[in-house]
């Protein structure tokens, strides 16, 4: 690793030079130094779960990721999705912007799914497209996004692959029947096999392509696992009913034992959250047991995966390529089984949902390392283009994620966590919603997740206008909701938050929100010189200086006019913050 380090300061230099296309990154030519051949661009293999949590500890059950991933290569303990959704955290992850910078929100048109991708224009403009642009051979199977369907594959067809094999819409998460749709040909139906069966033979043969071709490769790889099943039968008749996932055979009886983790936030005697998840009932032990045996089904499901990055990683093993390639795994989004009450789903705020794995594997990556700083999925596509050294887009709302250790200090501290419309439960006790149903309507909220030296805090504001303040330093399962409950009691004393008392804490981090819930581009990483533009505040903690605090005391709050299901700006309340001037205070100017 000395080199690693030696070469830190490299690569901080080299931040914010423009590469021309193809030019080694500064990692990539100290890695090359003292090898007789020129930088080549290296491959890259993405694999995206579905569904997969961190928190609920699913990692701990996939010993060939942890043997070939984890060991031989960077675990990012702090890597956050941005929407707790499959469709919208997908399109962030494809193309490194906000979901309010995409507009796609949602599963389904209106507000998401494939026909709003295609209706925004993505289809012409995310990373498959842009790394064909730049050289690269690009292969895709598994689940692109939802709705995309057996009716709408064709109108039109994906762009930016070479070799692709989707799965399907109504067939998505029929584990035992499902239907994908390789390049222009129609559909094809899988009944009987099950789908990791499938899509093992699908990677192995794009992986073989992609190794017998001239150029650097891209290949995806995105298994159903370890999502819910969703029987088809339903789907057509308009219900939506998700069950537990149905493994492998040779893997349904493991983990007998196993239980959901039971964590001071698993079905707590007392109500916890904000909006409607304040109102659920404690589970009874009927409902506790078939969370358990849906957490034990999630785990054998992912022995599938597993299985599959093994072969995938042998396979790389068996040809010369292994040396030049990065293996990035994580998922679209999070999972919850009964924290705070809640029936097994995602689309909420909370850690279980909004964090997910995230290991990197490759040239000069550390091995067995654990990277503490904090990353989104809208870096992801900006650090493969930094690692394929492609110069980054203006448009993207992320920023490259370092992989060489110790880069805390350099990288901003926040997460920004949006959601729009329907909470969805699932599992058979999942009818919680208005008149039994699974669909939760007014699950809309903006977030921000910060993460610093000495706090780690969580802050959210609902469309009711609703709030929660949760300090996860000494609340890490979020069950104290600090935001008090009447915000005009807001007092100087009370409990202090970094020495400063809790309405001066709650006024940084409602402007923080206010600008990042429009943010765009380098606003979204940088976001406090959009309120400091002058001076050097760039972290809650400098924000909190005393000579701030007249600056924060007149900023619009963040606030929502009315529950929207979709992006609508006029719902949205403030747009614009005040801007401090040139390290002048805000009370000097007026
Ligand atoms: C992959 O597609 C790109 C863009 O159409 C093309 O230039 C390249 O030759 C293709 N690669 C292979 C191996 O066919
Ligand atoms: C499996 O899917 C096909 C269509 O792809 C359908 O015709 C068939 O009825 C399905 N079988 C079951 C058991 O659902
Ligand atoms: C628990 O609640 C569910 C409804 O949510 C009900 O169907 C079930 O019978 C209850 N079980 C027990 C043991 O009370
Ligand atoms: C959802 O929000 C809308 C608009 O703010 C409101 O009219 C409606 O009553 C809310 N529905 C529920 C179930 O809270
Ligand atoms: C997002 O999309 C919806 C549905 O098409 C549209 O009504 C809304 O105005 C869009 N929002 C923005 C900010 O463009």
């Amino acid at each position: 690793m000395k080199v690693l380090a030696a070469i830190t300061g490299l690569i901080v230099a080299a931040e914010g030079a423009a590469l021309g296309p193809q030019e080694p990154t500064a990692l990539q030519s100290v890695l090359s130094l003292g090898k007789s051949d020129p930088w080549k661009p290296p491959n890259i293999l993405l694999v995206i779960t579905d569904d997969q949590d961190l928190e609920l500890d699913s990692i701990s059950y996939t010993p060939l990721i942890e043997k070939h991933l984890r060991q031989k290569g960077t675990f990012f303990r702090n890597h956050f999705v941005t929407t707790a959704l499959c469709c919208p955290s997908r399109v962030s992850l494809w193309t490194g912007r906000q979901a309010h910078n995409t507009n796609v929100t949602d599963v389904n048109p209106p507000y998401g799914g494939y026909p709003k991708f295609v209706d925004r224009g993505f289809n012409e403009n995310f990373l498959p497209v842009w790394l064909q642009e730049s050289g690269y051979d690009t292969y895709y199977t598994g689940k692109l996004f939802n709705s995309h369907t057996i009716h709408n594959y064709a109108s039109p067809h994906v762009n930016g692959f070479n070799g692709s094999d989707f799965l399907m819409d109504p067939y998505t998460y029929s584990y035992l029947n499902s239907t994908y749709q390789r390049n222009h040909e129609p559909p094809v139906s899988y009944e009987g096999q099950h789908t990791i069966d499938v899509i093992t033979d699908k990677a192995l043969r794009f992986l073989d392509d992609a190794l017998e071709g001239e150029r650097p490769f891209f290949v995806a790889v995105a298994p159903v696992a370890p999502h819910s099943n969703v029987d088809p039968r339903d789907l057509e008749k308009g219900k939506i009913v998700m069950t537990a996932p149905i493994p492998l055979e040779r893997h349904k009886n493991l983990f007998p034992d196993v239980k959901v983790p039971r964590t001071p936030n698993f079905n707590p005697d007392e109500p916890s959250g904000a909006s409607w998840i304040r109102y659920l009932p404690q589970q009874n032990q009927s409902e506790i047991n078939y969370n358990d045996h849906f957490y034990r089904s999630r785990l054998r499901a992912l022995q599938g995966v597993d299985e599959l990055v093994d072969s995938l990683v042998s396979r790389l093993e068996e040809s010369d390529q292994l040396d030049n390639t990065y293996i990035i795994y994580t998922s679209d989004n999070g999972f919850h089984i009964g924290q705070h009450r809640l029936p097994p789903g995602k689309t909420c705020g909370f850690e279980e949902d909004i964090r997910v794995p995230l290991f990197i594997r490759g040239p000069g990556v550390p091995e067995g390392y654990t990277q503490e700083s904090v990353t989104t999925h809208i870096d992801l596509a900006p650090t493969i283009f930094d690692l394929a050294g492609i110069p980054p887009r203006a448009d993207f709302d992320g920023t490259a994620i370092p992989v060489q250790p110790d880069f805390l200090g350099a990288r901003h501290e926040h997460v920004t966590v949006e959601f729009w419309g329907q909470a969805v439960a699932e599992g058979i006790y999942g009818g919680i919603g208005p008149d039994g149903s699974t669909m939760i309507p007014n699950n809309t909220y903006k977030s921000i997740r910060l993460l610093g030296e000495d706090y780690n805090l969580y802050y959210s504001v609902w469309c009711n206008n609703e709030h929660e303040l949760y300090d996860l330093s000494t609340d890490p399962y979020q069950l104290q909701n600090l935001y008090p409950t009447n915000a005009r009691a807001h007092k100087e004393d009370g409990p202090l938050m970094l020495g400063r008392s809790l309405k001066q804490a709650i006024a940084r981090l409602d402007a923080l929100l206010l600008v990042l819930k429009s943010c765009q581009g380098t606003t979204c990483i940088e976001p406090w010189k959009v309120l400091h533009p002058g001076d050097t505040v760039r972290s809650l903690r400098d924000a909190l200086d005393e000579e701030y605090d007249s600056f924060y005391g007149v900023q619009p709050p963040v606030s929502f006019g009315w529950c929207d299901a979709g992006y609508i700006v006029e719902a949205e309340g403030p747009q614009v913050p005040l801007t401090s001037r040139y390290g002048v205070s805000w009370d000097v100017w007026v």
